[in-house]
């Protein structure tokens, strides 16, 4: 049931803020144990002896892994690659010891994944890994699916049924699931202070009231936005650090469900070739969140405008963001969470793009919620 909503993605976009609250009231309950930094289903084994993380997963759902691994390394301290899941299967990196692989899905049916997790298995068990628990985690929102028939540990990201086949709240889930293995791992490795920990779980439950907010400011202001860009034939998404992931999510929700051509790029690397693509015709989203790489990114940005392009900001409202042509405020938060609210407007701005085009949003052509095939 759409309720009143026109299109079930813009539902599910409007239910974020629930996602958050489950995840907060689950994972970060008042009467959590002041020595334990966040309630996940996962016992002392999975922890012991880890020195390396690889996460296998395919389109949205390697998108929230991007943004895992950069947490799971820069806030926690463990090194972490991510494979798409169709690549590693035929060309994974040399086994090394001790190494967790994550394999994240939201259907827990994704063909690539289900294989490439099997594959990982199998060669750790010929090297010796008991074959009745390979050190492997599901991030899943079906916890019902043939990802749990293979994988010794679940997270369950519990975001309810998704029709859209854009993944929208099931992302935030995805992505929820990671901060909280990156809170578990950086208290128990003790990479990080007791302060730092406590204020990233202040933030996290200060998230859903944020996103309330968010979602009501954007899903009008994108509306606005989307009549003055629907015809456009192509965009380019700019981010870098924790929010560059973020950037691959925008133009991967803009080509799915509008048809547009669009690329996210680091914002660094747009000096080395995508650049000679901008003039007055091409829209750049910039999201440029403080941090270490704020400054960087306006630049950036102030590259793209020398060359015409009309410039769509996700950031904070502020003196140095008076360059963008166009501002899509996001609050001022840290680094670390930003991810986690400047995914509401990308999502709605390829939500109302698609719409004012009159597309058929849930149901893009040539896609499907589950690809089962190789
Ligand atoms: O079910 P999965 O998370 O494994 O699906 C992976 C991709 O097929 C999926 O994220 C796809 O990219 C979505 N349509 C994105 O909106």
């Amino acid at each position: 049931d759409k309720r009143h909503f026109r299109h079930f993605m813009l539902k599910e976009i409007h239910e974020q803020p629930e996602t958050a609250e489950l995840w907060v009231a689950r994972h970060l309950p008042p009467d959590l144990s002041s020595d334990e930094p966040v309630a996940l289903p996962l016992d002392h084994s999975f922890y012991a002896d880890l020195e390396r993380i690889q996460i296998l997963a395919c389109g949205t759902s390697r998108h929230a892994a991007l943004v895992g691994a950069y947490l799971l390394e820069q806030f926690a301290g463990i090194p972490t690659s991510v494979f798409y899941a169709s690549e590693f299967r035929y060309a994974p990196p040399p086994l090394a010891p001790h190494t967790l692989t994550i394999g994240v899905t939201q259907s827990g049916e994704t063909a690539d994944t289900l294989a490439a997790l099997t594959m990982d298995a199998q060669r750790r068990q010929a090297h010796g890994e008991p074959a009745f628990a390979p050190r492997q985690l599901g991030v899943t929102n079906r916890p019902e699916s043939s990802l749990t028939r293979q994988v010794p540990y679940i997270l369950d990201i519990g975001a309810g049924i998704e029709v859209g086949v854009a993944a929208t709240k099931t992302f935030l889930g995805q992505l929820l699931a990671f901060y909280g293995l990156a809170l578990a791992f950086a208290a128990r490795r003790r990479q990080r202070s007791l302060s730092e920990i406590a204020s990233l779980k202040d933030e996290l439950r200060a998230l859903p009231d944020q996103l309330r907010s968010l979602v009501e400011l954007h899903d009008q202001r994108c509306e606005v936005l989307a009549n003055r860009f629907a015809d456009t034939q192509d965009v380019i998404f700019l981010g870098r650090g924790i929010n560059y992931p973020i950037a691959l999510e925008g133009a991967l929700k803009l080509k799915e469900i509008s048809y547009i051509h669009a690329e996210g790029y680091p914002a660094g690397e747009m000096k080395h070739g995508p650049i000679a693509l901008l003039d007055a015709r091409v829209p750049v989203v910039s999201i440029a969140m403080p941090g270490v790489v704020f400054e960087k990114v306006l630049s950036n940005a102030q590259e793209a405008k020398a060359r015409d392009a009309k410039l769509i900001g996700v950031a904070p409202e502020c003196p140095d963001t008076a360059l963008f042509d166009a501002l899509l405020p996001v609050p001022e938060v840290s680094e670390w969470i930003s991810p986690l609210l400047t995914l509401v407007p990308i999502q709605l701005l390829s939500y109302h793009i698609a719409a004012h085009r009159g597309l058929d949003v849930d149901q893009p052509r040539n896609l499907a919620k589950s690809v089962t095939v190789e």
